[in-house]
């Protein structure tokens, strides 16, 4: 293939990906050459990565399913039978199953419309959350607000929770039984709002959700699942204001996000 033919098809693969006209180039020698010099066994390659039949086009390959546990009958557990995203806002708000509850000013349960679309899903809270008892409305939110509007999506359209509702000291990682303590709020959060893409943002969002050690890196540029609804891992927003040069492919990973929504 000739540079100039593959640079094309680098270009054309990267429309699509980013939401571009479906374009199918033939895989074969530039036009002008005699038919049947062709060697390539298949005659026509469609530029999408990773694509196979009944997957919408131009979306990144199929990556992670998880299919936590739901409630069952028998169950006395409050969180995975909460009927509302108000009910859940309340057991969180006297919660003490893990030790982030000792530090912690207010408790963030998470906000946004409880028929949104798209769950954004952070770490957990840090200075400004813990102060408001809201998430993402510090530094790191307000940059998250720009990248939701930028996909023409006001926050109050979207739910936006994180996977700790108490903030660690000095915001740090959560540790893992504190997540596991925690997890039961977020995934009957997602359940309650159902929505149609789920937007992971940094590792611990994406490993918890998708119940997996791979990094983020690992994780990009896939459409996951959780019980069924794709996941779309990114960079987190406070990570974007410490480096700037990850602030396209985050672009690139809401755009792909935002092709669920309609
Ligand atoms: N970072 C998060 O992960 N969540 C917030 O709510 C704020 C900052
Ligand atoms: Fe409860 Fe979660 Fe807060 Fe821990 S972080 S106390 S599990 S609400």
């Amino acid at each position: 293939m000739s540079d100039g033919r593959a640079l094309a098809r680098e270009f054309l693969e990267q429309q699509k990906l980013l939401g571009g006209e479906s374009v199918i180039l033939p895989d074969g020698p530039a036009p002008g050459l005699r038919p049947g010099s062709v060697t390539s066994p298949s005659s026509v390659v469609e530029l999408t990565p990773g694509a196979s039949p009944g997957k919408p086009e131009g979306l990144p390959p199929v990556g992670l399913s998880y299919d936590p546990p739901t409630s069952d009958l028998f169950s006395t557990d409050p969180v995975p039978q909460a009927p509302s995203l108000a009910a859940i806002a309340q057991l969180v708000a006297k919660c003490t199953k893990c030790r982030l509850c000792e530090a912690r000013r207010h408790a963030v349960p998470g906000e946004g419309a409880d028929d949104a679309r798209l769950v954004v899903v952070g770490e957990g809270p840090g200075r400004v959350e813990d102060e408001t008892g809201r998430p993402f409305v510090g530094p790191a939110g307000e940059l998250l607000t720009k990248i939701l509007a930028a996909i023409e999506l006001p926050r109050e359209r979207v739910f936006i929770c994180n996977v700790v509702k108490c903030r660690p000291p000095e915001n740090r990682v959560p540790q893992y039984d504190e997540i596991a303590a925690c997890v039961p709020y977020l995934f009957r959060q997602i359940e309650l709002v159902k929505p149609a893409v789920i937007l992971a943002m940094g590792g611990t969002a994406a490993q918890t959700l998708l119940n997996t050690k791979q990094s983020l890196g690992a994780l990009r540029n896939q459409v996951h699942r959780l019980r069924g609804i794709p996941v779309i891992v990114t960079y987190h927003p406070a990570a974007l204001l410490r480096n700037p040069n990850w602030k396209k492919p985050t672009w690139d990973d809401v755009r792909i996000a935002r092709r669920f929504i309609d």
